[in-house]
């Protein structure tokens, strides 16, 4: 059986007056049904990038998918008319942000915004949409929901809009939720609460996620698969625990000795060095000047190449 979504290969650069970004560089990964894939890596390392590809929403120019493909179903959405990407985005696959207000209309009442994908995509009536928004709330632990959905963003403190978010994303029960830092922006506890509540919605539909965060612990906690991106590529992937139990690409192994506990929440340690700029990146392993084990030959190309047939690392090294 192929994959749910299969990314190959993946380019995405931005033409900039200061040169081209290579932001996504050749990544490729696999996203099984009802499975959860964890992108971790440090800030600019192209996490958003890639989720924004899967949803056509590379901003086009500046931005431009170079190479590869993202194979879903029959679809490839990497090179997809806009027409069929519309009927894809928000129904099969959807996405929430870190910053709930992002995406939520502030001069629009939270029940006329949960409604309105329910009326576009699922073609049910205004009354009908509503009862369905009303649903939804509950079921994301919004209390009084009936009267809530009359409310405006701005009535609902910071966990409340992500849960307002999630509510709108899983609606119309997409068979991928991408999620971006969604946790990022909000306090410990309401994390945790979240993560559960995203946790209990996914068994519960079967939703594959794609969960994007540059925090290990959270990565621990929430999901079966893991890919690690350092400056545009995926370095090394694979199940969570066999990953954090014992990395084997030394990015990953700086990330994983910052945060011994995986405490979700803990912040990670930073990692002595730049990461490389993406407008000038290295012809070898983008790591190396950060690298405590790095050798001559890290100056040579280095591919994603499996150790296992779930486990794949770029570190040339760990083939010697
Ligand atoms: N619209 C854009 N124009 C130019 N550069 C961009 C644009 N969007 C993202 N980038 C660049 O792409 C790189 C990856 O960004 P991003 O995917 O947002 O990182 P992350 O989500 O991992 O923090 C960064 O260098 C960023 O500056
Ligand atoms: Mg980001």
């Amino acid at each position: 059986m192929p994959p749910l979504l299969r990314v190959s290969d993946l380019s995405v650069r931005f033409h900039t007056r200061r040169g081209v970004v290579h932001a996504v560089e050749r990544v490729s990964f696999d996203l099984d049904a009802g499975q959860t894939l964890g992108l971790v890596g440090e800030s600019g390392c192209g996490k958003s990038v890639t989720c924004l590809s899967l949803l056509g929403l590379i901003p086009q120019p500046p931005g431009r998918i170079a190479q590869g493909e993202i194979r879903f179903g029959d679809l490839d959405l990497a090179h997809c008319p806009p027409a069929k990407l519309r009927a894809v985005r928000g129904r099969r696959i959807a996405m929430i942000f870190q910053d709930p207000m992002t995406s939520l209309n502030p001069y629009l009442k939270i029940g006329d915004q949960l409604a309105e994908p329910l009326r576009l995509h699922l073609g049910l009536g205004r009354r009908e949409a509503l009862a369905k928004a009303v649903e939804a709330l509950d079921e994301v632990g919004i209390a009084d929901a009936a009267r809530r959905v009359h409310d405006y963003p701005h009535q609902f403190s910071g966990g409340m809009r992500q849960r307002v978010m999630i509510a709108m994303a899983l609606a119309t029960r997409p068979e991928i939720l991408v999620a971006d830092e969604p946790t990022t922006a909000l306090d410990v506890t309401v994390q945790a609460q979240i993560l559960d509540l995203m946790r209990r919605l996914q068994r519960e539909y079967g939703t594959a996620v794609l969960f994007v965060t540059h925090d290990l612990g959270v990565v621990a906690e929430f999901c079966e698969r893991v890919a690690v991106m350092y400056a545009g590529r995926v370095v090394e992937t694979g199940p969570t625990a066999t990953v954090f139990a014992r990395p084997r690409h030394p990015y990953t192994a700086a990330l994983r000795a910052a945060l011994p506990g995986l405490e979700p929440g803990a912040r990670l340690r930073a990692i002595p060095g730049e990461p490389p700029k993406l407008t000038e990146p290295p012809v070898g392993c983008a790591f190396a000047p950060r690298c405590p084990r790095a050798q001559p030959q890290c100056a040579n190309p280095c591919e994603l190449r499996n150790l296992a047939p779930d486990h794949a690392t770029a570190c040339l090294r760990e083939f010697e």
